[in-house]
């Protein structure tokens, strides 16, 4: 009798295991690279959501913090770097889209999240999107609150995450940005205000969806090329050109851009007022540096619209490249891949049509 007892304990304690078994190969896996920011900083007080310490909480502490990640993804973490995202560089982003296009080529990870610092989420976004060699979705998430504070918001914004990196819905959709239950698209995301929850906007053009009830929603779609449809591989760079950004502003001159040059920079995106447009005093050393064989691309400080080539400068004449619509940080990213595959002015120029 005794014996009978304990085999049926038995059978019911295997059919157990096997339902979760079965639960869990039916979840997506989802792994989780954390590089540090706000979303693993730490504050003196619950209160405080200034002056806290970015990048001190490890990616098992963050899974840990949200068992309900557990509910909707197998999720497994590994910690890339641990850095505040104003440190940033171009070896670490080199180092992070080896590592994601490692584990993309891998049938057992569906999907990608990246937990990140917001000051520069959007450039290590589009840099993904123009370097990851995978349709599968990667998705980058930060948080504005450190997660000591009250109303932390990393937590939710890491569970919309991992939802929409296991998500069919997001495949094929060029890296994503989320955060405040709306997803970006990697191209047009910028951070629009120092401190609110609701800082992630993608200007005039609009957020690619939402996500409502543990379920994403999308409505639009970049046409931009992305991911596999890229022509650039960095699989085998350890470095990319230097390229540097000059601002534009009243009163302007021209050693900025100098001595960038003079450092040895390959490339220079001039941030310029409305149209992008040049001051006189920098125009010489334009001239000068496109002697020297560095390209230098007209964006604007405007943050919205087309720069039109030919508007505001004679760029044919000067030889110059327009940056479309990406902003100062997002045009350098695009000329730093360019020039690992040429320096020919009328082909860069292409690649701003065509990313
Ligand atoms: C950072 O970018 O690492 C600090 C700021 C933030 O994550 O919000």
């Amino acid at each position: 009798m005794q014996s009978k007892k304990i085999a049926s304990q038995f059978l019911i304690l295997c059919c157990a295991m096997l339902v979760s078994v079965a639960q869990a190969q039916k979840l997506p896996n989802v792994m989780i690279l954390a590089t540090g920011g706000t979303i693993a900083g730490t504050g003196a007080t619950s209160t405080t959501t200034v002056g806290y310490t970015a990048a001190k909480i490890g990616v098992d502490a963050l899974i840990e913090a949200v068992p309900e990640l557990k509910k909707v993804a197998n999720v497994r973490g590994e910690q890339v770097f641990q850095i505040a995202s104003e440190n940033m560089n171009n070896d670490y982003w080199l180092k992070l889209a080896k590592r994601v296009n490692v584990l993309l080529a891998q049938s057992d990870v569906d999907g990608i999240v990246i937990t990140h610092g917001t000051d520069t989420i959007e450039e290590t976004a589009y840099f993904l999107n123009l370097t990851v060699k995978s349709r599968k979705p990667v998705v980058i998430v930060g948080s504005m609150r450190p997660s000591t504070a009250i109303s932390a918001d990393g937590p939710i914004n890491l569970y919309n995450a991992v939802l929409l990196a296991g998500s069919q819905d997001a495949i094929g959709k060029g890296v994503l940005v989320t955060l405040n239950d709306q997803i970006n698209g990697a191209r047009e995301v910028t951070k629009t205000n120092t401190s609110t929850l609701d800082t992630f906007k993608t200007p005039e053009l609009g957020f690619l969806g939402y996500i409502q009830g543990s379920k994403p929603y999308f409505y639009r779609q970049s046409v931009r090329k992305n991911t596999v449809d890229t022509e650039f591989d960095i699989s085998k760079l350890d470095t990319l050109p230097q390229v540097d950004i000059v601002y534009g502003y009243a009163n302007m001159g021209p050693v900025a851009l100098n001595a960038f040059v003079a450092a040895g920079a390959k490339g220079i995106i001039h941030a310029g007022v409305g149209d992008g447009s040049l001051a006189s005093t920098v125009i010489p050393s334009i001239i000068d540096a496109r002697k020297k064989g560095v390209v230098v691309v007209r964006s604007s400080r405007v943050g919205q619209g087309i720069v039109a080539r030919n508007g505001e400068a004679d760029d044919d004449k000067l030889d110059l490249v327009v940056s479309d619509t990406l902003n100062a940080q997002k045009a350098r990213i695009l000329l730093m891949l360019a020039l690992t595959k040429t320096t020919n002015t009328k082909e860069i120029q292409a690649m701003y049509s065509k990313y």
